[in-house]
């Protein structure tokens, strides 16, 4: 159905920008809506606001077909079929999601539009949502003028082109078979299931899914604590419990646990979705707790091997809460060198991805004596311990012998596994990692 013009409100974020890039570079004639106008100029140059593989491109050829562009100007999208709704759903301080910006959105797109349209919710509402907003729009006479549709986006930041082209599923809540049909149609590619179901349990599909993500890395983690206690090397027995088709291999990483945008605020989130319904969810405050406490359990690795921490200088490899973005938003990073700092620690951070440029000043505010350095060995030279904290594949190829001749001290306090205890011995690098408990023969050989 190329021929459909679609709108896409929130287009300067990661996911409308995704959403925006990949319709037009599919044929729809795409107009990207954003309220942030520095970011609307910058579009309209093709310059991006974050760091997302294969995106630039993606704008810039949509551009240069005219089928993409960019406005602040809500007028603009008087004339579209469809619009997706991206905007953001930030936390509250009690869990609750804040979904003004998507009620803002919803009702903006049905005043503006001059013909009735389809609104895809694309942004992660907790469940009830499309159907308080459809019961809004009924209020304000609008109903007419929209029909709403639910489709959670199910995109992760360094991967999003990809999983863009490659979704596992296509989920689409309606009220209306029809609006649910044409959702479809806009792009599913074959082989990929499709669900059509109500509006609660395409919103529910989206939390279940990253909550249980996020339990899956809570619960190895867990084991990893039995493996420093009892002995185990959590990386193997990661492999042998997801090599059972059933649990499968994927987010069995132990390490810091997870951060970023995502999974920590649907978690919580969920949590309250929980509570306002009048039901205690344990589990995923189990969940939550674990998560917070890998953030500790570093620290407190660093000051087992150094003592106190008052003077000391500590590299810190990795700021971005997962490999292939600048995503700074809730990383697991940021409370950690924060800790570092206020325990009297010298920082010098590197990130692949972020440099001192793209830091944000407010951020001094809070740490304002962090040190930047542009490879590994720069941030490692001279310092009495070495922290990595994000998986960064560059990390992986590390040479760890000239790493060892920076450090003054070679301490590697390894938030990722990244390496494995028998190479750093072997080096005589006193390496501590998470679960890594105590090393039988066998798994050092690993
Ligand atoms: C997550 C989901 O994976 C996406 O499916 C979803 O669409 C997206 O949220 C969203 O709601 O928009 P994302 O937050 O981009 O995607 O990143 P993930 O790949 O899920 O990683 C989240 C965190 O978990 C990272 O800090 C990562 O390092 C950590 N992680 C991941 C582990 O600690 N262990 C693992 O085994 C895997």
């Amino acid at each position: 159905m190329p021929n459909l013009t679609v709108g896409v409100l929130g287009a300067g974020g990661h996911i409308g920008l995704v959403q925006a890039a990949a319709l037009a570079s599919l044929g729809y004639s795409t107009i990207g809506y954003d309220l942030d106008l520095g970011r609307v100029r910058d579009l309209q140059k093709g310059k991006l606001p974050f760091y997302e593989p294969e995106l630039a491109g993606l704008v810039q050829s949509g551009l240069k077909s005219k089928l993409l562009e960019f406005t602040g100007r809500v007028n603009r999208l008087k004339g579209i079929d469809l619009a997706y709704i991206c905007t953001s759903t930030p936390s509250l301080p009690d869990g609750r999601t804040e979904i003004l910006q998507v009620e803002n959105a919803v009702t903006a797109v049905a005043r503006t539009v001059q013909k009735r349209v389809i609104i895809v919710i694309k942004s992660t509402v907790p469940v009830g949502t499309a159907r308080r907003l459809s019961l809004l729009l009924q209020q304000q006479g609008l109903s007419e003028k929209a029909v709403l549709v639910s489709n959670p986006e199910f995109l992760s930041e360094g991967s999003a082109i990809n999983d863009f082209w490659h979704p596992a599923r296509i989920v689409i809540g309606s009220a209306e078979p029809e609006a649910a049909e044409i959702v479809a149609g806009i792009y599913a590619p074959p082989h990929v299931p499709v669900i059509k179901t109500s509006w609660e349990s395409a919103e529910l599909i989206k939390y279940a899914a990253n909550v249980f993500l996020a339990l899956k890395i809570s619960y190895i983690n867990l084991v990893a604590q039995l493996c420093e206690k009892a002995g185990g090397d959590i990386r193997v027995v990661s492999e042998g419990v997801g090599l059972d088709p059933r649990i499968g291999s994927s987010f069995l990483e132990a390490g810091i646990g997870f951060s970023g945008p995502c999974l920590e605020k649907d978690l919580r989130s969920l949590i309250r979705q929980f509570n306002d319904a009048g039901e205690e969810a344990p589990l995923l405050e189990a969940a939550l707790y674990i998560n917070q406490r890998q953030r500790y359990l570093v620290v407190s690795r660093l000051k087992k091997s150094l003592g106190e921490l008052k003077g000391k200088k500590i590299a810190v490899l990795g700021l971005a809460f997962k490999p292939g973005t600048d995503d700074l938003r809730d990383t697991h990073t940021l409370p950690v060198i924060e800790q570092l700092v206020s325990a009297g620690a010298m920082v010098t951070v590197h990130d692949p991805v972020l440099s001192e440029i793209c830091w944000p000043r407010q951020m001094n505010v809070f740490l304002p004596e962090l040190r930047w350095a542009s490879s590994p060995y720069e941030a490692a030279e001279g310092k009495d311990a070495l922290l990595i904290l994000t998986a960064c594949p560059e990390y992986r190829r590390i040479n760890l012998v000239k790493l060892k001749g920076c450090l003054a001290n070679p301490l590697i306090v390894d938030g990722r596994n990244l390496f494995s205890p028998g190479e750093m011995a072997a080096l005589g690098i006193e390496y501590r990692g998470v679960g890594l408990g105590v090393e039988t023969e066998a798994e050092v050989e690993r």
